[in-house]
C-alpha cells in the first residue's frame, strides 16, 4: 500500500478493521474527542482519496456522505464521490446537486509536499482557505467542520480567520499524528453562516 503505511499502531488497527490508510485512526480520534458528528449529518468529505475517512463517517451517520478528490476513489457502498478540484465551481454544483442540506465538512486536503516546511505550509493554507470558501457556499448555519492545518507563520492567521465564520473554534493534535509533524486540526463548531436575513429584516443582533 506504499509509504503512506507506516508499520506502527495506527497501521495496524487500520488495516485489521479494513480501512483503507492509517487516517482512518486518525478521524476515529479525532471525533471520539471532539463530537461533532450527529447520526442524521449529511457530510462532505474534502480531500477525500483514498477513502478511509469516508469509510469512517459511512459508520457515524445514515445521512448522504460525499467525498471529493483530484483522484479517483474507488467505490465505498452507500457513499458517493466526485473526481475533481473542490474549489471548482462545476464541482460545487455537483455536490449541490447531491447534498441538498450539508450539516458537516471534513477536510483533510493536503498539497503535494515538496519538504520545503514553509512552501508547504503555505500551500495547505491556501487549500484550508479553498475549503473554508466551500464551507461559505455549502454548509448550513448551524453546521460543523472539522479541518486539517499544519502549524507554521501562517496557522494563527486561519485560526483568527475560522473564529470569523463559528461560533465555536478549537484545535486538536491527533494521538495518532506521526512524530514531529505538525499537523494540527480544526473543529469548528457552530457555523454562523449567512447573515444577510438578519441584515434585511433590519435587525442587527442588537437590542
Ligand atoms: C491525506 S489525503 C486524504 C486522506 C483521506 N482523508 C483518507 O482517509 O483516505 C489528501 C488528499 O487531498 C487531495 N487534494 C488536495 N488538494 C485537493 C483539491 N484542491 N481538491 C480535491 N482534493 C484535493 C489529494 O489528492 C489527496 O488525495
Amino acid at each position: 500500500m506504499g509509504s503512506q503505511w507506516g508499520k506502527d499502531k495506527a497501521y495496524l488497527k487500520a488495516k485489521q478493521s479494513g480501512y483503507r490508510s492509517r487516517a482512518a485512526m486518525k478521524l476515529k480520534e479525532i471525533i471520539q474527542k471532539n463530537p461533532v458528528i450527529r447520526p442524521d449529518d449529511n457530510i462532505l468529505d474534502l480531500g477525500a482519496a483514498p477513502g478511509s475517512w469516508l469509510q469512517v463517517l459511512r459508520e457515524m451517520t445514515d445521512g448522504i456522505i460525499v467525498g471529493v478528490d483530484l483522484n479517483p476513489i474507488l467505490p465505498i457502498e452507500g457513499v458517493r464521490t466526485i473526481t475533481g478540484d473542490f474549489s471548482d465551481p462545476k464541482v460545487i454544483a455537483q455536490i449541490r446537486e447531491l447534498i441538498p442540506e450539508v450539516n458537516g465538512i471534513v477536510c483533510d486536503a493536503s498539497p503535494k509536499l515538496s519538504g520545503q516546511r514553509s512552501f508547504d505550509q503555505a500551500r495547505a493554507i491556501e487549500l484550508n482557505e479553498m475549503a473554508l470558501g466551500v464551507a461559505r457556499q455549502l454548509l448550513k448555519q448551524g453546521g460543523n467542520m472539522i479541518m486539517k492545518s499544519f502549524q507554521g507563520e501562517d496557522f494563527s492567521w486561519l485560526y483568527n480567520r475560522v473564529k470569523q465564520e463559528f461560533y465555536s473554534v478549537r484545535t486538536y493534535k491527533a494521538h495518532t499524528t506521526r512524530k514531529g509533524s505538525t499537523e494540527m486540526y480544526i473543529i469548528a463548531k457552530n457555523f454562523i453562516g449567512n447573515q444577510q436575513g438578519l441584515e434585511e429584516s433590519g435587525s442587527d443582533g442588537s437590542a
